[in-house]
């Protein structure tokens, strides 16, 4: 799509975008601000490419789209920088494990989980790998029988942070059907990485019903696929898009700086 001051390349039918015609190293103009957020909601992932910024760009950037938020949980595979809004995403031959392996939404086990997060990587491996997937939980849904729709509804879920980051992590409870506040779209909400069961159902219920929804949601047909150069970015919607990180390149250096930010209130039932 064309808009005034970017241009959007769809990466998929279903998901994402390439954004050009745009330098991130400096303040965008309030149109150019209107465009990608027209582009965010219509994408549900922008990708940007040849943009060295700085945790000044990067946050100036992420702010746009409201304000910063911190990561809920312990994680000890991302690293903390000088910047308590600023994660470090690196991993090299001394790597025991990466974070986000499987498709999944950011923290969705907190209240309020973030609205959406954004990486930049500055190294990637010489021979390509360490691609992120992403997935439309818009197609997810809309693929779903009419009767299904209609038996997920008032149902919820449970999404529990201690799976994924250990003890004092926050638990909580969303719709397992949600409606995106900015599109009045529905959505699947639940993903292996954080939802534990299905409330309201007796247990071999809820567990099939689970296992038949995630296996749904990470289904080929609704993702697509970047492959990072050095100096790109990722920017995805945790309200609407599922994601997982490749890790096929150790001991190969794969490295950069995430942000993410605040969600506007816990997620709202479909
Ligand atoms: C994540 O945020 O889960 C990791 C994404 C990535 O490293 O590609």
């Amino acid at each position: 799509m064309t808009y005034q001051t970017i241009c959007a390349t769809p990466a998929s039918p279903h998901i994402g975008a390439e954004i050009t015609r745009i330098d991130l190293t400096a303040p965008l103009s309030n149109t150019q601000v209107e465009e990608l957020h027209h582009a965010f909601a219509r994408y549900q992932v922008l990708f940007f490419r040849d943009q060295k910024i700085s945790f000044d760009d990067q946050i100036r950037l992420a702010s746009y789209f409201g304000p910063l938020g911190r990561h809920v949980g312990k994680s000890t595979i991302s690293k903390t920088t000088d910047n308590p809004m600023v994660r470090k995403f690196h991993y090299d031959e001394t790597s025991t494990q990466i974070s986000g392996e499987n498709f999944h939404s950011d923290q969705s086990c907190a209240e309020n989980p973030p609205l959406g997060t954004m990486l930049y990587n500055h190294t990637v491996p010489p021979d390509g790998g360490g691609d992120t997937m992403f997935a439309s939980m818009y197609a997810a849904y809309d693929a779903l029988s009419d009767r299904m729709k209609t038996y997920l509804e008032g149902l919820t879920a449970t999404h529990d942070g201690t799976r994924v980051f250990g003890p004092g992590t926050p638990v909580s409870v969303h719709p397992v059907i949600i409606r995106h506040p900015v599109t009045g779209r529905k959505v699947i909400y639940v993903n292996t990485d954080f939802t534990s069961h299905i409330n309201d159902l007796p247990r071999r219920e809820a567990d099939s019903l689970l296992h038949f929804l995630i296996a749904h949601c990470d289904r080929s047909e609704w993702t697509c696929r970047f492959r990072w150069h050095a100096h790109s970015i990722a920017f995805w919607d945790n309200r609407c898009c599922q994601h997982k990180a490749i890790w096929d390149y150790w001991p190969n250096v794969r490295s950069g700086f995430r942000v993410q930010i605040d969600g506007s209130g816990p997620p709202v039932a479909g």
